[in-house]
């Protein structure tokens, strides 16, 4: 461990402690707002990020948690200052919040790097912004915890249990076949949503979660605490005073991410059973940190582990009772002998020692290795020459004949032309046909989009079919289901094979084998690649441009090229 810092050691006492007319200016400022030197002098200033906003209900009580944090921070020593960033929600932002996570990760970057900040707590939780904050703060390398918004309550409706996503689309088609009423479907818009917090099942927000803190980001046991339980708030206290100390031993994320802590998030999520979505922002956490990671990776690591996290969609439960079950340490104490224990964490301990005393309380939520609810992990990386980059599939979360099929294609140029199509009782489908849809990858979307679950053809909704084989450039959403294909790399906006698919094609399956194949030669392909035109950009100006202009592929972790790791950006001078 390096010794640690002094005061003049901070970074914040280039603008604070100087004399000259800047720092004179930076102190009159301060005095301004209302502070004093001593709130100041000789303190670790730890900046809150903040993703709170009145559209994001996932973070509804995240400005109360800011206090909180900043509770801890005094306490410890430290002067808390918080900074608001964009807040990312979900079901608000269009055309799809990935559009601008590395606009949350820029930003993130860019707040702490510009003003006179020692170290960061992260407050957020709804899907991009776990990825977005700690993107930024891996690239900007001040020491760092994030604080999890944690799941909302449950959903009820009728005594039954609903969750987020996952019982949407469920109903969806319940109430499309016409099984359910317009009184039920308005009483679970009621009931589905009862608190803030985020999506209670293993969407890509509780995947997240539990990556940053399987990586070693968060405090043990952040990320399973339900928003609304009083442990929440103790546990942003906690965060508060324990960054102050992070700051004098000068505790970096790159003394936390290694190898070592990727290998472990990896081996976490899919034995969670997480979302697909996580495959593409572990790759960018990773390369942010300097670590390459392949999809062949992931694809090893899901052959070792099995899901046994027994929560939806995957599985029965929900987050809360995943919490009540133990949590993630408990999820972590199972698979000890598959995690290196060594790799550090935020709060200076080990993973091992952060786990020695976590058990399972009920073991079916969170099962043993030979009681798993699927023997494998949760992602399969497919290739073939449908997909030369790869493609992903959760399997544990498709209907059993369908991972392994042949069957012939019914192509959606995009996702008006797929949602003109599906509701008509004349398209020619069956439930053998696969549904492939272009045109929603990272530049084709734009912003790679979750429409990856299709759905089912209305006709074939009423004859009771439930699961299609589905291919896609786009995501979906981790509470979404079935046997969707997705991320298939490159994209067919950028003119990849999956540009080139006809309808009547026949595409193979084998997701054992972890095959892709449309069964169209090479020669008729290679003639289809010449006639193909590329469409004209999504944008002429702004973000979206640059969007477009700096977005790498699914396989890639969709980063922006000059976000990478690379060369050192200077700290700012102060003149
Ligand atoms: Fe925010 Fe699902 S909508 S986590």
């Amino acid at each position: 461990m390096t010794a640690r810092k002094k005061p003049e050691d901070l970074r914040s006492h280039r603008w604070f402690g100087a004399d000259d007319l800047r720092s004179f200016g930076h102190r009159s400022r301060m005095r301004q707002i209302g502070y004093d030197a001593d709130d100041w002098r000789g303190k670790p200033v730890i900046g809150i990020i903040n993703t709170w906003s009145d559209i994001n209900a996932c973070h509804a009580h995240l400005r109360a948690r800011a206090e909180d944090v900043k509770r801890g921070v005094l306490q410890a020593g430290g002067f808390p200052l918080e900074l608001p960033a964009i807040s990312l929600a979900e079901p608000f932002v269009k055309p799809t919040t990935m559009l601008y996570r590395n606009f949350l990760a820029m930003e993130t970057e860019e707040l702490l790097r510009s003003h006179p900040i020692d170290g960061a707590i992260l407050l957020g939780g709804c899907d991009k912004t776990t990825p977005g904050l700690i993107m930024g703060a891996i690239s900007m390398g001040l020491p760092a915890i994030f604080c999890p918004a944690g799941p909302m309550l449950r959903g009820n409706w009728r005594g039954q249990t609903l969750g987020s996503g996952s019982d949407v689309w469920k109903y969806w088609d319940e109430k499309r076949a016409g099984k359910i009423t317009e009184a039920d479907w308005a009483d679970i818009e009621n009931g589905i949503a009862r608190s803030f917090g985020t999506c209670m099942t293993m969407g890509t927000a509780a995947t997240m979660m539990a990556i940053a803190e399987a990586l070693g980001l968060t405090l043990p046991g952040a990320s399973s605490l339900p928003a609304a339980d009083a442990g929440h708030p103790r546990m942003c206290a906690v965060a508060g005073r324990r960054i102050v100390d992070m700051v004098w031993e000068d505790l970096t994320p790159a003394k936390i991410l290694t190898p070592a802590s990727f290998e472990n998030a990896i081996k976490v999520h899919m034995a969670m059973g997480g979302s697909t979505n996580a495959i593409i922002h572990v790759v960018a956490m990773a390369r942010r940190a300097g670590i390459a990671l392949s999809l062949e990776q992931f694809d090893a690591l899901s052959r070792q582990v099995p899901v046994i996290a027994n929560v939806r969609p995957s599985g029965a439960h929900l987050m809360e009772d995943f919490f009540y079950a133990g949590g993630l340490p408990a999820l972590m104490k199972v698979l000890v002998d598959k995690l290196d224990g060594n790799a550090m964490t935020a709060n200076g301990r080990t993973l091992g020692e952060n786990i020695a005393r976590a058990e399972v309380f009920h073991p079916d939520v969170i099962r043993s290795l030979d009681q798993a609810i699927y023997a494998e992990g949760a992602t399969a990386v497919l290739k073939g020459n449908l997909a030369p980059r790869g493609a992903v599939m959760k399997p544990s979360a498709a209907d059993r004949r369908l991972r392994q099929h042949r069957g012939k294609a019914v192509v959606f140029r995009d996702y008006n032309h797929m949602a003109a199509e599906i509701e008509r009782d004349d398209l020619d489908v069956t439930p053998d046909h696969v549904l492939v849809l272009q045109s929603a990858g990272p530049k084709g979307g734009p912003g790679m989009p979750e429409w990856g679950m299709l759905p089912i053809p209305r006709k074939l909704v009423r004859a009771g079919v439930r699961d299609m084989l589905r291919i896609s450039d786009g995501r979906m959403s981790g509470t979404s289901y079935g046997a969707c294909i997705l991320h298939v790399s490159p994209e067919s906006f950028v003119g990849g094979p999956l540009a080139l698919v006809k309808t009547g094609d026949e595409i193979e399956v084998d997701v054992a084998q972890r095959r892709l194949h449309l069964h169209v030669s090479d020669e008729e392909l290679a003639k289809r690649k010449a006639a193909w035109v590329a469409p004209a950009p999504r944008y002429e100006r702004g973000y979206g441009r640059m969007f477009q202009e700096h977005i790498g592929q699914a396989d890639d972790g969709c980063d922006f090229d000059f976000l990478e790791h690379g060369a050192d950006v200077p700290e700012p001078e102060i003149h």
